[in-house]
């Protein structure tokens, strides 16, 4: 794993949705080691840990990368307190991140502020993608023009039915997982929505990746902050979602 810790530079700043900013970060050697699926662990102030943010995109050409967060609590409140010009310290990249050489169709699918991630991943891959995001209301909807310029088919569904289809996003899941033949489904988002993607993939013998979410201490294996339990074969054991994920092979998670 390779990673640096240094000062990335805030180069804009825009607000999506109610409490979710987007942000727009200068720092050439990080995007330089940056791949989809991989997260950044930001310094938020003097007091409190780091915490870990997702990439949403990478600009190699200009040396930026950008991030979207949810302000939710003391670290990512003092994140969305700085400004166009400030600097964040940030270490990264840091995670293992998806495989992005894949042959066939692929299904992306988020859920609320695990869609950003899944941006990264449709911008990044050379294979036809398909998405389906999920959000709570028409007013938490972001990202959807940006999904739109990468993926063949954007499906939103809103738990409230206020925006695209009413449902859950497993709900249209199921569907169309029935009718498309795809290689491999990728998906980011809160547990009980990963392990339901998980159960629909198994039934359909499709390969399936998810990246999961632990508080974290340290981020780079150090500390077993972000321990979960993991199978391989029969075999139980912990694995570090800093180091050993976010991302993994969904049929490994004991759930
Ligand atoms: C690998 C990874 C990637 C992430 N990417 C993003 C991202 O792209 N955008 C984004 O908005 N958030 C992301 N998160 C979640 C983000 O790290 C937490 O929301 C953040 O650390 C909360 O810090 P806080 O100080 O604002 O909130 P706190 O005051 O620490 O907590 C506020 C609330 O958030 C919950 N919370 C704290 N940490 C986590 C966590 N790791 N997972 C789930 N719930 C948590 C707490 O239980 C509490 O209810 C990611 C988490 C991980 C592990
Ligand atoms: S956060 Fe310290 S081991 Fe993962």
């Amino acid at each position: 794993m390779s990673y640096i810790q240094q000062k990335a530079l805030i180069v804009k700043k825009e607000e999506l949705a109610q409490g979710i900013f987007r942000y727009t970060l200068k720092n050439s050697e990080l995007v330089s080691l940056s791949r989809a699926g991989q997260f950044v662990h930001i310094l938020c102030g003097e007091k409190t840990l780091r915490r870990p943010i997702s990439i949403c995109s990478i600009d190699k050409e200009n040396g930026v990368f950008d991030i979207v967060f949810s302000a939710k609590g003391e670290g990512t409140h003092w994140m969305s307190g700085q400004n166009k010009g400030d600097e964040y310290d940030v270490l990264g990249p840091l995670g293992n991140g998806f495989d992005t050489d894949i042959k066939g169709r692929v299904l992306l699918i988020g859920g609320g502020i695990g869609v950003p991630p899944m941006l990264c991943v449709a911008s990044e891959i050379l294979a036809p993608c398909d998405a389906i995001l999920g959000f709570g209301s028409k007013d938490a909807v972001i990202l959807e023009k940006d999904f739109k310029a990468v993926c063949s088919n954007v499906h939103i569904t809103t738990d409230d039915g206020s925006f695209g289809r009413k449902g859950l996003v497993t709900d249209l899941l199921s569907e169309i997982a029935d009718r498309q033949k795809y290689s491999v489904i990728y998906a980011c988002g809160p547990a009980p929505m990963l392990k339901a993607v998980a159960m629909i993939a198994e039934k359909n013998k499709i390969k399936c990746c998810v990246s999961l979410e632990e508080r974290m201490g340290c981020g780079v294996g150090a500390c077993l902050v972000c321990a979960c339990k993991t199978k391989h074969g029969n075999i139980e054991q912990f694995s570090h979602v800093c180091k050993d994920g976010p991302v993994f092979n969904a049929q490994e998670v004991v759930w």
